[in-house]
C-alpha cells in the first residue's frame, strides 16, 4: 500500500485517480473474514473502481431469488398481520405536504442544516477561508448530498422491498410488505420533489452506498437481503432522517421527514420480527455467524464511508487531499450526531435478531458501539415514539 507521504508528493492529478483505488482495496481487505470478502467484492468492484452508479442510465442488476408462493393463504405470523393493519391505517398522501411553503437553501433565516453542522475552524487551519455567503452555499451542498443520498436509497429501498415481497414465506408478510413498497415509493416521491422543487440540485449516488445496495439487491438468499435492507439501511437511514429531523430549520423538510420516520419505524419492525425467529432457529451457528460478521462490516462501512466525497470534488478537490476530507467531515458535529443517532437504533436491533453474540462484542466494543448495546429495539418503539424521542433531545 502506498503510504501517505508517497501519495502527498504525487502530481495531483494521478493522486485525484489513484485515491478511489486505494480506498477500495482497503475496503476490501478491511474484513478478516474470508465469506464476507467474497460476499462483497464483486459489488466492491462494481461501486467503488467501475463506479456503475455514476455511469447514465440505466444501471441493471440481476436478481437472484426465489419467488414463493402459497396458495392457501395462511394467517401464519399475529404480528406482522397487525403491522400490516397499522401500515394501512398509516398510508398517507405526499401531495399534502405544506409544498406552498417558500424555502430558498441560502436563507440563514431558516437553514436546512445549521452552521454548526460542519466545523470551518478546522478548514481554516488548513488555509481555507470561506466567506460567509460561501459557508452557506457549503452547508446547501451537504443538505442537497444527503437529501440526494436519502432519495437514491429509497430507490433501492423500493426496490429491496419488492424482491423481499416476493421472496419471503410468511404470507402476512407479503401482505405487510405490499405496503411497504407503497411506502418507499412514496419516498422516493416527496424526496425527489423536495430536491426538484426546492434545492434545485441532484447529486449522483454515493460509490460507497452503490455497493451496499448492489450487494443486496443481487444477494440469492431472502434473510440476508432482508438483514441489508430492513436492518443496516432502514438503520442508516432512520439515523440520517432523525439527525436531519433534529437539527433543521426549514419548517417544510421537517414535517416531510417527520412522515417518513414513521414509516421507516414500521420497516425495521418488519425486519426484526422476520429476522429474530429465522436467525435463532433456522440456521446452523456458521450460517449465523456469516451473517454476524457481514452485519458488522456492514456497520463499519456505514460509519466510515458516507463522507461526502462529491461535496468534495466539487469544491475542494485541489485544495485539500481526501484524506482530509475524510477528517473533517468525521469531525464534524452533524456527522458526530448522525453516527449516534444511526447506532442508538441498529445495535440493540442487531441484538434482537441474534448478531450480538459474545464472539462479536469485543469488536463492537473496539468500534465504539456497545454503549448502544442495551437500548430499545425497534419492537419496542412505534412511530410516534421515535418522534418524541427526537423532539426530547
Ligand atoms: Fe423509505
Ligand atoms: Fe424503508
Amino acid at each position: 500500500m502506498l503510504s501517505d507521504k508517497v501519495l502527498n508528493n504525487l502530481p495531483h492529478e494521478i493522486r485525484r485517480r489513484i485515491e478511489p483505488y486505494i480506498e477500495a482495496v482497503q475496503l476490501m481487505t478491511a474484513t478478516n473474514n474470508a465469506k464476507v470478502l467474497r460476499s462483497m467484492a464483486p459489488s466492491g468492484v462494481r461501486g467503488l473502481i467501475l463506479q456503475r452508479g455514476k455511469q447514465g442510465v440505466p444501471t441493471t442488476m440481476p436478481s437472484h431469488h426465489r419467488v414463493y408462493f402459497d396458495w392457501t393463504y395462511p394467517n401464519d405470523h399475529p404480528e406482522m398481520r397487525e403491522l400490516y393493519t397499522r401500515a394501512k391505517e398509516g398510508q398517507w398522501n405526499g401531495d399534502d405536504l405544506p409544498w406552498d411553503i417558500d424555502v430558498d437553501p441560502e436563507n440563514p433565516e431558516k437553514p436546512i442544516i445549521p452552521r454548526h453542522f460542519m466545523e470551518y475552524d478546522a478548514l481554516r487551519s488548513k488555509g481555507i477561508r470561506l466567506t460567509d455567503l460561501e459557508e452557506r452555499r457549503l452547508n446547501a451542498s451537504a443538505a442537497s448530498w444527503m437529501l440526494s443520498q436519502f432519495l437514491h436509497g429509497e430507490q433501492g429501498a423500493l426496490f429491496a422491498a419488492a424482491q423481499v415481497t416476493e421472496a419471503v414465506q410468511f404470507f402476512d408478510g407479503k401482505l405487510y410488505g405490499s405496503t411497504q413498497v407503497v411506502d418507499e415509493g412514496r419516498h422516493v416521491e416527496v424526496f425527489y420533489r423536495y430536491l426538484d422543487s426546492k434545492m434545485n440540485k441532484l447529486y449522483q449516488i454515493n460509490d460507497n452506498l452503490f455497493v451496499i445496495i448492489d450487494a443486496l439487491i443481487q444477494d440469492s438468499r431472502w434473510d440476508v437481503k432482508f438483514l441489508g435492507m430492513q436492518i443496516m439501511v432502514e438503520g442508516l437511514a432512520l439515523g440520517a432522517f432523525g439527525t436531519l429531523y433534529q437539527m433543521t430549520g426549514e419548517p417544510m423538510l421537517k414535517e416531510l421527514l417527520k412522515m417518513v420516520i414513521q414509516d421507516e419505524a414500521r420497516h425495521v419492525h418488519y425486519g426484526v420480527l422476520a429476522l429474530r425467529d429465522h436467525f435463532r432457529n433456522e440456521l446452523s451457528e456458521s450460517e449465523r455467524r456469516e451473517r454476524e460478521d457481514w452485519a458488522f462490516e456492514v456497520a463499519l462501512l456505514m460509519r466510515n464511508r458516507f463522507l461526502m466525497y462529491e461535496v468534495y470534488e466539487e469544491w475542494f478537490e485541489h485544495k485539500l487531499t481526501r484524506k482530509e476530507w475524510a477528517q473533517f467531515v468525521t469531525d464534524s458535529p452533524g456527522f458526530a450526531l448522525f453516527r449516534e443517532v444511526m447506532f442508538k437504533r441498529l445495535v440493540p436491533n442487531l441484538r434482537e435478531i441474534g448478531l450480538l453474540s459474545d464472539r462479536i462484542k469485543p469488536h463492537y466494543q473496539r468500534a465504539g458501539l456497545m454503549q448502544y448495546a442495551d437500548g430499545q429495539s425497534a419492537t419496542q418503539l412505534s412511530g410516534d415514539q421515535l418522534i418524541a424521542d427526537l423532539d426530547a433531545a
